[in-house]
């Protein structure tokens, strides 16, 4: 850890030097874009803008008031809040103009200067044009305004210091409007602007260097993300690979991934985890087009493969099958294959059985995977069980190692210790 700070001071002393150049709040006169739309239009239009980009996961807590705040954000470096971004002029941004609003999707800054944290994925943000932030900005303002201050951060030293983000962005916020590529289509185009802007599915599905920036060099190949599992605490979970090799997104045809996107199910499984929310409050409000753009952009990516896994030997694969046929096989049968009434198939097509990082295959295990709940028809008749209570460290290693090492899956042996930490 101690390495970890050195580092991180050294590379923001060097940072600071550019500080500079970093962004500066601007305040330009008149309004940020151009519009003929009505008021209602408008709002209309930032409010499906708005779930684009699911502000409302990361700023609606379960129990709290819409858009109010106060979700936290587990990092490496401490737990971090959102804040109120309804139009309460004191807690929230009802005295913001348009310019604030711009410098803090486009520039990650605060009216008042202050650098914010990219936990606000402002680092994909900043892609969204000018007239697509008024209109979110004309429907925000159109919500209730609720009182409410937003919690202080528990951020450790260094990275309690704003001013140290002016640093970091000059490394790695690439900021910036999206920019529409010629070659391609006007589908294509629109779905990069949607993956990649508003949508951004890389923030979780990009790993992070130890700053937490994204990894360019890697993009969508699959990253870490810390989230409640069923009991409530923090683990961590694999987003794994979307780009379309043979154990990312190369498992799916588009038509799998656009159904998974718009229905939260397709043919070979239901979205549990993190998805839930990314599906259920965002991605299945957007219209058909969107969601194919989304699909035909992703399928595009150039393809970045998984480390090849360390494969079981006969005696781990043995065990594995022995617990996989007493615990599991009733419900996803013995060929893997599953049943439609009972538990989707673990022997094709699931990214999370093939990711190089098992964590959330081992949360699925271990907490029960969470369906996505109403409004949907339930499809399965009963839920998985919690198997932590059932099956100790190297049990579940072993039924892991054999799934993911059997039929025409390839992914690798997981050891105890990686149960262990996902416990
Ligand atoms: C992944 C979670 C996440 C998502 C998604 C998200 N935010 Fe945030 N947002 C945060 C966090 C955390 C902060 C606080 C950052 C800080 O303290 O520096 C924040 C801060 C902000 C701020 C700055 C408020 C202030 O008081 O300075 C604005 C404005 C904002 N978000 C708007 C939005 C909008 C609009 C969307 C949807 C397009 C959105 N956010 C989506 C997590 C998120
Ligand atoms: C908040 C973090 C987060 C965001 C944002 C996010 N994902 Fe995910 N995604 C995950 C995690 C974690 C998993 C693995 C566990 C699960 O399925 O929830 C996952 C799994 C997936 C899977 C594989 C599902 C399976 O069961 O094999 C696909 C496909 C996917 N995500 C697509 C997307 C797309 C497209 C976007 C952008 C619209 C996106 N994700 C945004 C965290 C995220
Ligand atoms: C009672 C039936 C049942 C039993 C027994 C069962 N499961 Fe499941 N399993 C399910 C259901 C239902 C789902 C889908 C949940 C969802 O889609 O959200 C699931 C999903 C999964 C997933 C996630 C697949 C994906 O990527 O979407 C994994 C991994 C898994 N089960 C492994 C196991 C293992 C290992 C065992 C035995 C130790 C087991 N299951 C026993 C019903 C069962």
């Amino acid at each position: 850890m101690r390495i970890i700070v050195i580092l991180a001071l050294g590379v923001l002393a060097i940072g600071a030097a550019f500080l500079l150049f970093s962004p500066n709040v601007i305040r330009g006169s008149g309004p940020i874009a151009a519009t003929n739309l009505s008021e209602e239009e408008l709002i209309a239009r930032g409010e499906y803008l708005t779930v684009a980009g699911n502000c409302a996961s990361c700023h609606t807590t379960s129990d709290g008031e819409f858009m109010a705040g106060g979700l936290s954000f587990a990092t490496p470096f401490g737990t971090l809040y959102s804040t109120n971004i309804t139009p309460d002029p004191e807690t929230g941004i009802g005295n913001w103009s348009d310019w604030d609003f711009l410098n803090s999707m486009r520039h990650g800054v605060r009216p008042n200067g202050e650098h914010l944290y990219p936990a606000f994925p402002y680092t994909s943000f900043t892609k969204v044009p000018n007239e697509d932030i008024a209109a979110m900005f004309a429907y925000l303002r159109s919500i209730p305004p609720i009182k409410k201050d937003a919690r202080t951060n528990e951020l450790s030293f260094p990275f309690n210091m704003r001013a140290l983000l002016g640093a970091w962005k000059v490394f790695y916020f690439d900021q910036g409007e999206f920019e529409f590529i010629k070659e391609e289509s006007a589908e294509w185009n629109r779905g990069a602007y949607l993956v990649e802007g508003l949508a951004h599915c890389s923030a979780c599905h990009t790993p992070r260097n130890f700053l937490g920036a994204e990894l360019a060099r890697q993009h969508m190949s699959g990253g870490e993300y810390f989230d409640r599992v069923g009991s409530g605490s923090f683990r961590s979970w694999a987003a794994p690979n979307l780009t379309p090799s043979k154990r990312g997104l190369g498992l799916w045809p588009q038509s799998a991934l656009e159904d998974y996107l718009k229905t939260a199910r397709n043919d070979f499984l239901e979205s549990f985890g993190p998805m839930n929310e990314v599906i259920m409050n965002s991605t299945r409000y957007l219209s058909g087009n969107d969601i194919t753009a989304m699909a035909t952009y992703l399928k595009s990516l150039p393809i970045i493969d998984e480390r090849e896994g360390v494969m079981p030997d006969s005696e781990l694969m043995g065990r594995g099958r022995t617990i996989y046929n007493l615990h599991c096989g009733t419900c996803h049968l013995p060929t893997g294959e599953g049943d439609p009434e009972m538990a989707p198939r673990l022997n094709a097509g699931s990214l999370v059985v093939q990711a190089e990082n098992p964590a959330s295959m081992i949360n699925a295990i271990l907490y029960s995977p969470e369906t996505p709940g109403h409004p949907l028809t339930p499809r399965w008749r009963e839920a998985m069980e919690e198997f932590q209570y059932l099956l100790d460290d190297e049990e579940v290693a072993a039924v892991t190692s054999y799934i993911r090492n059997s039929w025409s899956n390839r992914a690798g042996l997981v050891s105890s210790e990686q149960v262990a930490l996902q416990r």
